[in-house]
């Protein structure tokens, strides 16, 4: 007898997509298991037994595992297909990378920088989950000169979409010709973060690069180019509890 696992468990191992991803395809009612459409969640299945469709296409387990990290340019949607057919993130890494990998969490269409990729389901829930709180870290350019209080209350928290953000720790780089080169740290990966924290403070951001997420970091990678994870990087994610990721 194989093992028996939640559907949701199965489809993440088969790479397609996170649990939470595929809890979104049961509830579409994508899925189905040995032919019959499942139509609620909490269904076990048997590995090497069980039948499961997403779309119609039947799962495979995938056991090798890929982890990596993309510089990505601006100009690529998150996505591993774009309903307006713009370039995604997937055009970057196909050539090389034949398992099926998918965008760890998502950077906007035109920020730059730190994207991490995996065919890895349980993982990728690590990276983003909100409990475990990764550290990202940003440098953005602002309209405007930053003032020494708006600083503090980007440090403290603003409030975006209602809700206040948490602490961040930030420091301005440089000042020229009425723009700001800001660093800063967050601790949570809501929609468009960075930049409804600084509108919030008056600041439109015009350009945004991520430089690092926990102990990831984009280094010396060319745009558009991408690197397998160490092993060190691939555990700091997988124990995470976490000794590695800074809550403040
Ligand atoms: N914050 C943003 O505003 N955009 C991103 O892409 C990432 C963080």
């Amino acid at each position: 007898m194989g093992e028996i696992v939640r559907l949701q468990k199965y489809i993440a191992m088969s790479g397609m997509t996170s649990r939470r991803g595929a809890e979104q395809f049961i509830d579409e009612k994508r899925v189905k298991v040995n032919g019959k459409t499942v139509t609620e969640q909490g269904v076990k299945v048997e590995i090497g037994c069980d039948k499961v469709e997403v779309d119609g296409e039947l799962l495979k387990i995938n056991d090798k595992k890929i982890y990596i990290a993309l510089n990505k340019p601006a100009g690529y949607v998150t996505t591993v297909n774009d309903q307006f057919d713009r370039p995604t993130v997937m055009d970057l890494v196909k050539r090389e990378i034949h398992s099926r990998v998918f965008p760890v969490g998502r950077l906007d269409y035109e920020t730059e920088g730190l994207l991490l990729m995996t065919n890895d389901g349980d993982w990728a829930n690590k990276v983003t989950h909100p409990k475990f709180e990764s550290s990202k870290k940003y440098y953005a350019v602002l309209k405007g000169v930053l003032t020494i209080p708006e600083l503090n209350k980007i440090r403290r928290g603003v409030v975006i979409d209602g809700k206040k953000t948490s602490p961040a720790e930030c420091e301005i780089m440089e000042i020229d010709m009425g723009m700001t080169l800001v660093e800063i740290i967050i601790h949570e990966g809501r929609n468009r973060q960075v930049r409804k924290m600084f509108e919030a403070v008056g600041h439109t951001v015009k350009a945004l690069k991520r430089e690092s997420i926990g102990i990831v970091e984009l280094g010396t990678l060319p745009e558009g180019r991408w690197r397998y994870l160490t092993s060190t990087e691939i555990e700091y994610f997988r124990k995470s509890n976490n000794e590695g990721c800074v809550k403040s």
